[in-house]
């Protein structure tokens, strides 16, 4: 992988920012901003409604990136794609549109996976110690429910499910599963087929593709099964007055004129990431990660595994952490509960400052934030 090929792709860069929050919103590359551009100079129309060349040309481009967000998961079937406007719309999505019994959380799920949940009965199960998952207690408690909803990579300290395991877990007991896979799939490959994964949703804006954009994958059965959540425009077939019937999937959950440009540049995207390949992106985060000199630190879970760096400078305040490398050396992070505040209150953690890497990142940028952590190191 030729990262500095691949920082010429990026025009922001020009900028000499030194980027470490793509877990929050990752940056775009040209071919993204381009084909985003191509729908608002070439066919800037409405698909799926209009007759003439604007509307056949657009209605194409959507249906080739629901084709390449297909097969970049392994969907069966591009229907089971349905795009939101992000991986939060795309949990309250399945949460207002099937009626569960029971649903089990992890401790550390994104205000976005546990917020929806909490008009059913819910549980939550508590990580081990060394933050990682509690296969036994899981095993043990699943029988009482009938979804699990799980952040599969936690956007806290990057750590990814013994997820194998729990779909096996889960479906022999007769339990569904939804995974928010906002930090998984940016960063590697899941196949959703070959795992028999029953729900997904995801961001589009942290894979490289435009704000606002995100998907929902699930089984065709259960789309079928799933009632409207959103409806108007495009979501039904004909109404009268006091009747209507819905679009078959994907359309039945697509209300209204979408976000045509950001889904077409989502396809964008992903071309791109297939281009580098995912096992390309993975190894070369981990290899950025590994380089971070973590004495003297306070680090929140940190697993090496994932290009996600959580942590506190002791006697200096998160957000004082992010001020600092900000204007001293460009270098941009996150700072505070990182939207999984149930899991900072539970830990009395105020806060933690977090780096978070992606393909365009580079060795010589974390020697940079080396030498500025022990500078910060000093000011405790
Ligand atoms: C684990 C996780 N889930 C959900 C979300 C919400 O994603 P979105 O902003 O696309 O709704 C995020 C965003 O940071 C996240 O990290």
């Amino acid at each position: 992988m030729n990262v500095n090929k691949i920082r010429d792709d990026f025009p922001v860069l020009n900028k000499k920012a030194i980027y470490f929050d793509s877990a929050c919103m990752s940056l775009k590359p040209v071919q993204v901003i381009e084909k985003m551009n191509e729908y608002y100079n070439e066919y800037p129309a409405c698909a799926g409604r209009s007759v003439h060349k604007f509307g056949v040309k657009l209605e194409n481009e959507v249906r080739d990136a629901r084709e390449l967000i297909k097969k970049f998961i392994n969907a069966r079937n591009s229907k089971e794609i349905i795009f939101t406007k992000n991986a939060t719309e795309s949990i309250n999505l399945l949460a207002n549109s099937l009626n569960f019994k029971k649903v089990l959380l992890t401790d550390k799920e994104h205000n976005s996976n546990s917020l929806p949940w909490r008009k059913f009965k819910y549980g939550v199960i508590k990580s081990n110690s060394d933050f990682t998952f509690n296969l036994e207690k899981f095993t043990n408690g699943i029988k009482d429910y009938d979804l699990i909803s799980f952040v599969l990579t936690s956007n806290v300290d990057g750590y990814t499910l013994p997820f194998k395991e729990i779909i096996k877990i889960a479906h022999e007991n007769k339990v569904k599963v939804h995974f928010d896979a906002a930090q998984t799939i940016p960063h590697q490959e899941i196949d959703v087929k070959k795992l028999d994964i029953d729900f997904m949703s995801f961001s589009g804006h942290k894979m490289l593709g435009p704000t606002g954009t995100g998907v929902f994958y699930g089984k065709e059965e259960l789309l079928k099964e799933m009632k409207q959540f959103l409806v108007g425009g495009e979501t039904v077939v004909d109404s009268t007055y006091s009747t209507f019937v819905p679009e078959p999937i994907p359309a039945k959950f697509e209300a209204g004129l979408q976000n045509y440009s950001g889904i077409i540049g989502l396809g964008a995207a992903v071309k791109y990431l297939q281009k580098i390949g995912m096992d390309n992106v993975h190894e070369h985060e981990i290899k950025l990660v590994k380089e971070i000199n973590t004495e003297g630190l306070e680090l929140v879970g940190y697993t090496g595994e994932r290009g996600i760096f959580n942590f506190n400078v002791p006697k200096v305040t998160h957000h004082e952490v992010a001020h600092i490398l900000d204007s001293s050396k460009n270098i941009m992070i996150r700072s505070g509960r990182h939207c999984v505040h149930p899991w900072y209150n539970a830990n009395n953690i105020d806060g933690s400052a977090r780096a978070s890497f992606y393909l365009y990142n580079t060795l010589e940028e974390i020697k940079i934030f080396n030498e500025s952590l022990e500078k910060l190191k000093k000011l405790g």
